[in-house]
């Protein structure tokens, strides 16, 4: 099992190697799933025209589109990634668009466990089938949380467990045995796609995922199941008001958190 730097160093080879495959390769593996979680969590999301969003781990680029799509041409969106291949399609598809005249997205590379931003800089930062190849999920809802205002949100899409027993047994088996086959049929390397199920392997399911969002300091945190769980939204608020100490006297309505979902 990959840790701490050989994560990183196994997790930024496999994407180098199936940059320019990547989104054809999401849509085959994921039977298009992936482009109905994307919908629905911009949808959960409610995002503004104007609004500021950080999409953390942006790959390919296509979270950013989304994004930038949504808050328009008032908006801003930064896209983050640390592999220089991914980025580069990302550039071609943001670019063709015209996304990346006139400062509407910025592509940067950069590291998610130590992201280059001030506190309190983005409404938004989003993280999309990331979360699983990181060093340190812990670390990284953090660092999200630091840079999006009070009241911002902090959002994750991710691979998750299937709560059914049936379905998650005929899930594993395509998604353990024959997606990796697959996947190496494809990029004519077994590695990349052998990652793909090695990576949910120690993944928290979805309420464990729930609880490091409230560990990182995030309120009003939801998730929802996506196709039979084999996915997850989550989505936290950094609350308005700094958490009160225990023991300090509460005055009125403990509010000064994020809106409210339903
Ligand atoms: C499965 S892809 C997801 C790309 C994109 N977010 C999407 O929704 O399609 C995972 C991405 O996470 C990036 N990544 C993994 N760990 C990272 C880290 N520590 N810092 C920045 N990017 C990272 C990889 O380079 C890769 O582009």
């Amino acid at each position: 099992m990959y840790t701490g730097e050989s994560k990183a160093a196994h997790v930024k080879s496999v994407f180098s190697q199936i940059a320019e495959r990547y989104d054809v390769m999401n849509s085959v593996l994921s039977f298009y799933q992936h482009k109905l979680w994307r919908r629905f969590a911009m949808r959960q999301m409610r995002l503004q025209a104007g609004d500021t969003a950080l999409d953390v781990a942006c790959g390919t680029g296509d979270w950013t589109l989304s994004l930038a799509q949504t808050v328009g041409a008032d908006g801003r969106v930064t896209g983050i990634d640390f592999c220089a291949p991914m980025l580069e399609v990302a550039k071609r598809k943001l670019g063709d668009r015209g996304l990346l005249r006139g400062g509407r997205v910025r592509l940067l590379e950069g590291d998610a466990m130590n992201l280059p931003f001030a506190d309190a800089t983005f409404d938004a930062a989003t993280i999309g089938f990331a979360l699983r190849n990181v060093p340190d999920i812990r670390t990284v809802l953090k660092e999200m949380t630091r840079v999006v205002r009070p009241g911002g949100q902090v959002v994750s899409l991710e691979l998750s467990k299937p709560e059914g027993r049936l379905f998650r047994s005929v899930y594993y088996l395509y998604f353990n045995r024959i997606l990796p086959l697959v996947g190496a049929l494809a990029v004519g390397k077994r590695a990349p796609y052998a990652w793909l199920p090695e990576s949910l392997v120690d993944f928290p399911n979805r309420l464990g995922l729930e609880q490091l969002f409230q560990e990182a300091g995030l309120v009003n945190v939801r998730s929802w199941p996506l196709t039979g769980g084999i996915a997850a939204l989550h989505i936290g608020y950094k609350p308005v008001t700094p958490p009160q100490a225990a023991d300090a006297p509460v005055h009125g309505p403990a509010g000064g958190v994020g809106p409210s979902q339903d």
